[in-house]
């Protein structure tokens, strides 16, 4: 917590505290949204929030951690941002190697198991390496589920499951009859995991910009003018706080 006064640690460790640990959001999913606009708040260039932006994922994916939280689920790159400029695409996939590069050791010890969400085949081999040598490297590992969207996007993720399952129908594996809603979510990237209960987004934006449009549909929605780079530990107790002060229904009454 470099740089926080000891009042401001203090602070941070109230918030934590007030967390009720027996009623924790299983799964989290983040869409991390802002570095642009904080870097250009500062006069810097757009790469520099994203730099900024991989200090708060290590801190974030560290608390959760602490916590207790299973999975978290963080929007790193869809589909669509691709349509970014050269140079801020492969700052993009350099700071992704980076944080492998630097972080890989800490998280495996921390028990932390990667998965990616999305086609990694579309990803430039770099990036596509240390992704596949992240994956093996921490498959056995139990604490916390840590899944980054990459290259994801919702739409794709259902197109591409209802062709696996055509696929899959049409060579007998599994007959039309049988496909429900368990069946189908076994095809989605996220696999046997629990849909979030809590989706955060960043930086004023209240869109879901093709984000988990299956798995979302009975998760809370937490929407911070927070960007994404000053979004730190006790922004995150916040938002659980607000979650667990939240009524869930599920169409119940
Ligand atoms: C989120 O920040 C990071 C990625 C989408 C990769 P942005 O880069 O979208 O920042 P803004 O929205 O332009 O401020
Ligand atoms: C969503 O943010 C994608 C990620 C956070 C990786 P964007 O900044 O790309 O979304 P829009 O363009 O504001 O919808
Ligand atoms: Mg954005």
């Amino acid at each position: 917590m470099f740089g926080n006064t000891r009042e401001e640690i203090l602070e941070i460790e109230k918030l934590k505290n007030l967390v009720d640990k027996n009623k924790l959001p299983r799964h989290i999913a983040i869409i991390m949204d802002g570095n642009g606009r904080w870097a250009k708040k500062r006069f810097l260039p757009r790469t520099a929030g994203h730099k900024e932006g991989v200090e708060r994922v290590k801190e974030i994916v560290k608390a959760c951690g602490n916590l207790g939280i299973e999975y978290l689920t963080l929007y790193a790159f869809s589909t669509e941002n691709w349509a970014r400029p050269k140079d801020e695409v492969d700052t993009l996939m350099k700071l992704l190697v980076e944080y492998l590069r630097k972080e890989l050791d800490t998280l495996h010890r921390n028990n932390v198991k990667i998965k990616v969400l999305g086609n990694i085949e579309r990803l430039p081999d770099l990036p596509k390496s240390e992704i596949v040598r992240a994956i093996e490297k921490t498959k056995n590992n139990k604490k916390l589920i840590l899944n980054i969207a990459l290259n994801y996007g919702s739409r794709d993720e259902i197109i591409e499951a209802v062709k696996n399952i055509v696929h899959d129908v049409k060579y007998n594996k599994i007959d039309v009859e049988e496909i429900n809603k368990e069946i189908f979510k076994k095809y989605l990237y996220t696999g046997d995991q629990p849909d979030p209960d809590l989706l955060i987004r960043t930086s004023g934006e209240q869109r879901v910009s093709n984000f988990l449009l299956y798995q979302i549909a009975y998760s809370e929605f937490y929407f911070t003018d927070t960007l994404w780079p000053d979004f730190k530990e006790e922004h995150l107790y916040k938002a659980i706080l607000e979650y667990q002060k939240r009524e869930r229904r599920f169409g119940k009454i």
